[in-house]
């Protein structure tokens, strides 16, 4: 029989590996000395509080801050995605949607002013319904943080003001972006609000680029055990086609398990992925699928295509075979949510999402570009993934992102993403393989992804 002693040190000593693993799944802020070398090497990018002292205090002092100030621009993305619902839903309305040609004569074409103000009376009632959809919902609570009520006539004009003058501020923000797009892409959205809005389209892309990568030698089959998603996002009223007729939903984590497993990668019974997002709604939204799966709930996921003219032949026929097969690794047909006429051309297939799956994943709330998981050697990511995410933030942020990735990966492992980080500050993530994805012609259009690998 063990002792009192030995009893004492065996809990002890389960406690303190308990406490390791828990501080190790919890979030720290970069510390001065990681991110000095990057600072010392951006000196005439840094902001006025770090020139005027690159100290240990300051930027402890810095770094906190901006991480709030990062995090606020999440409710602007939330604002977005609802002036995304007033534009283009299609379940409170029967007007038209507003295109982005559209928006940008909004406040100068008559036409188009009186579609956005029907929208927006139609938007109002829905959101005031007494059972309104989860998306809905959600947009509502969003209303309720700002202020608003939907309860009286009143207090439902204001809204409908707010709505109409978040439309006229995102028609701005397009032409910023857009503009901004001519000088450098990569961060094109810098000063927006975060969205959280997503489509399949960067997952194809992904897979094509894996495959290159298994081509050129870089991943061997069964390589891959330990992931990490920066930003898987929620797609609801997404910025390019998007529509309102699905509940909001995470689709990236399990369309790259899907492509690990059908590349032979990665094995969906025993992979880890680690999914890093300061979008609270995000982060919740995982732990809901996670406490249904533990119930044995699968996640059920709708698949939306929405193919365009403009798109060549190739990029049409390999699109189309990629969101065919999409989910079969991971899950069964599910069902699916009929598209209505109004929706236009989209097309849909749903996939139910085993449960052991979903439960594989598993959702931290962290800043990635101020954050980082003192993770043991043997829990280093095999691949980190971010899409659509480097382009809400400049150099600086862009540089210290790279940096704190690469402390995260095992040597060897990469970093994919489609913007391309700046390479000026030290970090050990070097440049790897490229993967150059033609979608159109005229006029040309082209995915890229990118890939860094992690040095020893
Ligand atoms: C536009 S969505 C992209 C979703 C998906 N990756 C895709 O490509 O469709 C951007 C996502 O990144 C998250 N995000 C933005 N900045 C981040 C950061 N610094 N750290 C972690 N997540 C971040 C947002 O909350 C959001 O979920």
């Amino acid at each position: 029989m063990p002792s009192k002693l030995g009893k004492t040190l065996w809990l002890f000593l389960f406690c303190s590996l308990t406490f390791c693993r828990a501080l190790a799944q919890t979030p720290q802020f970069v510390s001065f000395s990681s991110a000095q070398p990057v600072l010392e090497a951006m000196r005439s990018s840094l902001p006025p509080e770090l020139k005027a002292s690159l100290t240990a205090a300051a930027w402890d002092k810095w770094v906190r801050t901006e991480d709030k100030e990062i995090r606020s621009r999440i409710d602007e993305g939330e604002e977005n995605t609802l002036t995304n619902l007033l534009r283009m839903g299609v379940t409170f309305t029967k007007e038209p949607p507003i295109t982005y040609e559209g928006l940008g004569e909004y406040g100068r074409s008559t036409a188009i002013n009186s579609i956005a103000d029907r929208r927006a009376n139609d938007l109002v009632r829905a959101l005031a319904a007494p059972h309104p959809s989860e998306g809905m919902l959600e947009m509502r609570a969003l209303l309720e943080r700002k202020g608003f009520s939907l309860k009286t006539p009143e207090a439902q004009k204001k809204v409908k003001a707010y709505l109409l003058a978040n439309l006229a501020r995102w028609r701005d923000d397009v032409a910023r972006a857009r503009a901004q797009a001519k000088t450098n892409p990569y961060q094109a959205f810098k000063d927006r609000g975060i969205s959280t809005d997503s489509n399949l389209y960067p997952d194809y892309t992904i897979e094509l680029h894996l495959k290159h990568m298994m081509d050129q030698g870089l991943l061997k089959p069964g390589s891959v055990h330990r992931i990490a998603i920066v930003g898987p996002g929620l797609d609801f009223v997404n910025k390019k086609s998007g529509s309102d007729f699905y509940p909001p939903q995470s689709t990236q984590p399990f369309a790259v398990i899907d492509s690990l497993a059908r590349l032979g990668l990665a094995d969906p019974a025993t992979i880890e992925v680690i999914t890093f997002d300061i979008s609270p709604r995000v982060n919740r939204h995982l732990e809901r699928a996670r406490k249904d799966a533990t119930a044995g709930k699968p996640y059920t996921i709708q698949l939306l295509s929405s193919p365009s003219d403009q798109w060549s032949q190739e990029y049409h026929n390999g699109f189309i075979e990629y969101w065919q097969k999409l989910g079969a690794r991971v899950g069964k047909p599910g069902t699916r949510i009929p598209v209505p006429e109004a929706a236009g051309n989209i097309w849909n297939r749903a996939v139910s999402v085993r449960p052991a799956v979903v439960l594989k994943v598993f959702p931290v709330d962290m800043n990635v570009v101020f954050q980082t998981l003192a993770l043991p050697p043997d829990k280093h990511f095999d691949l980190v993934i971010g899409t659509n995410i480097f382009v809400y933030y400049g150099g600086l942020e862009q540089s210290l992102a790279r940096a704190n990735l690469a402390t995260m990966i095992k040597a060897g492992g990469f970093l994919l993403t489609n913007e391309a980080l700046p390479g000026a500050a030290p970090t050990k993530l070097a440049d790897s393989l490229k993967t150059s994805v033609p979608i159109a012609k005229s006029p040309a259009i082209t995915d890229y992804m990118y890939g860094y690998v992690r040095q020893k």
